[in-house]
Order: structure tokens, then sequence, then C-alpha cells
């Protein structure tokens, strides 16, 4: 299969995009990469600084042995910090079955040699910029932060032929998704001042100014 099209305005994959768990076995192409990529790069960057540095793995044997390495480290961290996990629940990081990486083929990181103080600002940018370029080439996607803390190991960065000063920030799944998936809700915006007031007739200018918030996209 070659090249996926690029098939939806960037509003339209704004809307369409969500956090894909479930893929179909096709793989992504390698040659489809660069795009991504290129879209990562074409994000705003502090200072100019471009500090991104990309890690891509379309293996999923690797995949696995990775998603093995960093459940127990997101269980201790997350044990350590006593927080309480929202959505899934701890347990599922002790399921010798749960693939943190949801069996997609290919995972990207995005991450950045040298930390200036905006450089994790750049990459999540970049990794938006990614996200959308993928959704409107029928791609989907989802950040794996529980990733991170098995990413940023010396251990796994040196098995993986990275430079020790490598910081993974953004690690991101890519795939062709299986079925559906349902959007996710969204509070709405909390405004907390929109300058100057607008004073409408017949309506209090809070009343006004909520309705503004409905866009019709
Ligand atoms: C920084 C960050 C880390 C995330 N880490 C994970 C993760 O480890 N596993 C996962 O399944 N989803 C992860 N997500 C995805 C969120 O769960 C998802 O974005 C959120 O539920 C909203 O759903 P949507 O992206 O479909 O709108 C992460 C998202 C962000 C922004």
């Amino acid at each position: 299969m070659g090249q996926p099209t690029v098939e939806m305005s960037v509003c339209q994959a704004i809307l369409a995009r969500r956090s894909v768990r479930n893929y179909s076995a096709r793989e992504v192409d390698r040659s489809t990469v660069p795009m991504l990529l290129e879209a990562a790069v074409c994000a705003p960057t502090a200072l100019h600084e471009e500090p991104w540095a990309f890690v891509i793995i379309q293996d999923k044997t690797m995949l696995r042995r990775l998603s093995d390495r960093a459940k127990p480290l997101v269980e201790a961290e997350v044990r350590s910090a006593g927080l309480k996990r929202t959505g899934h629940g701890l347990d599922i990081f002790s399921s010798p079955d749960f693939n943190i990486f949801y069996d997609a083929g290919t995972l990207i990181v995005i991450g950045a040699i040298s930390m200036g103080s905006l450089a994790v600002a750049d990459c999540w940018l970049a990794a938006e910029n990614l996200m959308l370029a993928a959704c409107a080439m029928g791609l989907g996607t989802c950040v794996i932060g529980s990733a991170l803390p098995a990413l940023n190991i010396a251990e796994v960065k040196s098995e993986l032929g990275l430079p020790e000063k490598f910081s993974a920030i953004a690690p991101i799944i890519v795939g062709y998704p299986s079925g559906e998936t349902a959007p996710s809700s969204r509070k709405a915006p909390v405004i907390l001042a929109h300058l100057p007031r607008q004073e409408l007739a017949g309506s209090s200018s809070r009343q006004a100014e909520a309705g503004e918030y409905h866009a019709d996209w």
C-alpha cells in the first residue's frame, strides 16, 4: 500500500482527531513518516531553536519489550506520587497482556537533545501538528505519556542507540484505526475575561458573551 493522501482541512482534522487505541493490521508505510515529521517541524518554535529530534520505532516486538519495561516504572511512579489514575486504573499496568502501545505498529517519539526552557513547549506543539496531519491522512494517533519513564532511562536509551542527553517528551503511536473512536467530551472554555466587554441590548453582557463561544464550524 502506498502513502495516504490528505483528506481534510485543518479545522476538520481538529474536530476529527481522537486518541485511537484500536488499530488494524495495516502497517504505516515507512515513506509516510517523513510527511508526519514535516508537519511536526512546521510548529512554532521559541527563539527559532527547533530543539526537536525524533525516534521512530516500527517494530512490534521492540514496542512490546518497551511496553513491558515501561509498565512497572509507571506503576512505581504513580504509587510513589500517591496519585490515583483516572480513566483506566493502575491495575492495568500489572496485567501481562496490556500493551501500553495498544499493538500499534509505529511509535514516534518527539524529544530534545538540548533542553532550553521552552523546548518542552516546542515539542508539544510539534506533537499536535503531527497528530493533526496524521488525522487528515486517515491515520490514528495517541500520546503515550506512560512510555516516558522507560524512554528516559539511560539503559533504554543505550539499547535504542540514542544519545544520553536526549530527553523524550512526546511519544505518539500511529496506525490505521480499526473501527470508529467516539469523541471524548470537553468542558466549555472557561472565559475569565474578554475585554472590552460587549454590551448588547436586551441581554446581560455575560449572557451575550457566553453565547458567542459556541462556534459553528
Ligand atoms: C500528555 C498526555 C499523555 C497521555 N498519555 C496517555 C497514555 O499513556 N495512554 C493513553 O491511552 N492515553 C494517553 N493520553 C491520551 C489522553 O487520554 C486523551 O488525549 C484524552 O483522554 C482525551 O481524549 P481525545 O484525545 O480522544 O480527545 C495522553 C494525552 C496527553 C496529552
